[in-house]
Parts: structure tokens; C-alpha cells; sequence
């Protein structure tokens, strides 16, 4: 798997040209959106978007936060904090925090506004662009905020698109991303999460492998989740393997196959799906006392 995971959707061509073209459209925004999967906030986070910002003021989204530990999500928001990030937690399927958005920016732009202000410059628009890695929920989140529709196509490398631009209000404007942004496939771990998350396309990946790698996770950081939602025991999971424990599943939903054996590619299956609807529970795997080195 973790060839798969290294070698997918990995164009360094294309990520060139994503650095060009933002570093060329930064000079038309007074600071920059970086969307994050609240439930991988680092892992979700692509490697080279520090240098490719460089000093622009910066506000940290954690998207997705109806799927991800609260205790978690909030320990995350202080720590970026901490490192001097502003960030805000969202939920763009319902719209929650959807508020705290332009407040926040007006926030990281204090200065700014202040200097704008004393030169009389108070209708100015401030323009704000929006950045992620694909799936993070780029879309959702300038849909919601413009009430406009973006077009999907930019996540399919060399496809290119009209109008960037979306007015959000009065005065504040945003520019969608005006490339890809990959996420950091070459560390294993990172790929692991994103194949979790469903940011990875399924195909590729051996989905009992990846069920059962995601089983220990959650034996070790979400035992009571685990157990509740397949009906587990403790000793079902107590230093059990990933396997084991799909096996257990598989055997408790009843996941058979003819000659008796257990359906443990159905059994895996349905730990993903679950997994991804947020059905086994609200669950963070990047914690924030393992990624110190977390750079926007
Ligand atoms: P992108 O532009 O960055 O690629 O992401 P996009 O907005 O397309 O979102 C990717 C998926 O994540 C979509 O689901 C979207 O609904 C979902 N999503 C976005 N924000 C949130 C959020 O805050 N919470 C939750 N739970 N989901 C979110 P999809 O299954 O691909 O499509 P659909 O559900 O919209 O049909």
C-alpha cells in the first residue's frame, strides 16, 4: 500500500506551477484562507504552502469539525495559536462558525485596516485567498460564504477556469485556489490518514490493509467508540491485531461467505465507510502533541 499511496496523483509538475500561480495572485490578496481537515489538521496541510505564502497574513480553517474530536479540534486551535496561527474551526455542511469568519480575518489584518483607516481608506474591499489541499472543502466553503457555485473542475490538473473571484459581503472578496494543492504523500503516516478520510481514491488501496491499520488506531485512541459501535468487548480488542479485530466485526455483523468464512473484504469495507461518515463516532488522528512541527 504504501507504494500506492506514494505514487498517486502525484504530479510535481503540476505543484510547480500551483507555487507560480499563487505566488503571482498573492499580490492581489491582503491575506490567505488555508482550509484544513479538522480531523487531520496536519496531514491535510501541504508541505510547501509556508514558502509559498511566505509572509502574507494567514487564518487557519479547521473544516469538517462535525466529524472531529471537539476535545481535539480545540486543543489544535491553541496550539496554532501558540505558534502565532490564527484559526477558527468550521462546519460547512451545516454552516456552523460560518460567523466567525470575516471577523477573524479583519482580526489577522488589524494592522492593516488601522493603516487603511488612517488614510481614509475605509471602503476599501479586503480580498482573501482560499487554499487547500483537494476534498477539504474548498467548494462547500466559497459556496456557503458567496452563495455563488464554484466550479468543480479545478481539482483535475491542466483544467483551468473562468471568474476566481466570489464577493462574500460587503467589502470582502474571495480568490479561490488557482491551482492544486497536493497533500504530503511521500511520509507514510500522512498517506495512511488521507486514506482514511477518504481523500485517496479506494481503488488503489487494499481496503483490508487499510480497515485494519485504521482498527489499531482506534483500539489504541478510541477503544470505547470502537466497542459500542460493533459491539466488542474489551477482550475483542485487547491486544489484538488490526485483523483480528475486522474479523471480529465481520463474524459480529454476520458477514459470511459461503463455506462459512468471514467476509472480512466486506467487514473492512464497512469500517471505512463508517469511519468516513463519522458513524464509529467524532474522531481526530493527527494529535497536536505529535505534530509540533505543523508549518502554514
Ligand atoms: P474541495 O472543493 O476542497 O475539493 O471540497 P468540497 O467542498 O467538494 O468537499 C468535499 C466533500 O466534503 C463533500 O462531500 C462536502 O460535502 C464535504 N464537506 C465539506 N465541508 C464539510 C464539513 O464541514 N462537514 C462535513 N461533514 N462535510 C463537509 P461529498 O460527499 O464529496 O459531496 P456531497 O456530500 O456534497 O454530495
Amino acid at each position: 500500500m504504501d507504494e500506492n499511496i506514494t505514487s498517486i496523483q502525484w504530479f510535481p509538475g503540476h505543484m510547480t506551477k500551483t507555487k507560480r500561480k499563487i505566488e503571482a495572485q498573492l499580490k492581489l490578496v491582503d491575506a490567505v484562507a488555508v482550509l484544513l481537515d479538522a480531523r487531520v489538521p496536519y496531514s491535510s496541510c501541504n508541505p510547501d504552502l509556508r514558502s509559498i505564502i511566505n509572509n502574507k497574513p494567514r487564518l487557519a480553517i479547521l473544516n469538517k469539525c462535525d466529524m472531529a474530536d471537539a476535545a481535539e479540534t480545540k486543543k489544535w486551535l491553541a496550539a496554532l495559536k501558540a505558534k502565532g496561527i490564527a484559526a477558527i474551526a468550521l462546519d460547512c455542511k451545516t454552516g456552523k462558525g460560518m460567523n466567525t469568519f470575516i471577523p477573524a480575518v479583519k482580526n489577522v489584518l488589524s494592522d492593516k485596516l488601522s493603516a487603511w483607516k488612517a488614510k481614509g481608506m475605509t471602503g476599501r474591499t479586503i480580498k482573501v485567498m482560499v487554499v487547500g489541499i483537494p476534498n477539504v472543502g474548498k467548494s462547500s466553503f466559497i459556496n456557503r460564504l458567496s452563495g455563488q457555485t464554484r466550479a468543480k473542475a479545478e481539482d483535475r490538473p491542466g483544467v483551468t477556469r473562468g471568474n476566481q473571484w466570489f464577493t462574500v459581503g460587503k467589502g470582502f472578496d474571495l480568490l479561490d485556489t488557482p491551482g492544486v494543492l497536493w497533500p504530503k504523500f511521500d511520509d507514510k503516516l500522512v498517506g495512511e490518514k488521507l486514506a482514511y478520510i477518504g481523500s485517496v481514491r479506494d481503488e488503489v488501496l487494499d481496503a483490508e490493509h487499510l480497515a485494519g491499520r485504521l482498527l489499531l488506531y482506534l483500539r489504541d485512541r478510541y477503544p470505547e467508540m470502537l466497542c459500542t459501535r460493533y459491539k466488542l468487548t474489551e477482550e475483542d480488542i485487547c491486544e489484538k491485531q488490526g485483523y483480528e479485530i475486522l474479523e471480529r466485526i465481520g463474524k459480529k455483523r454476520g458477514m459470511l461467505l459461503s463455506g462459512g468464512e468471514i467476509n472480512t473484504e466486506r467487514a473492512a469495507s464497512t469500517v471505512l465507510d463508517e469511519f468516513r461518515g463519522a458513524v464509529i463516532g467524532k474522531i481526530t488522528l493527527d494529535k497536536t502533541e505529535e505534530h509540533y512541527d505543523i508549518r502554514i
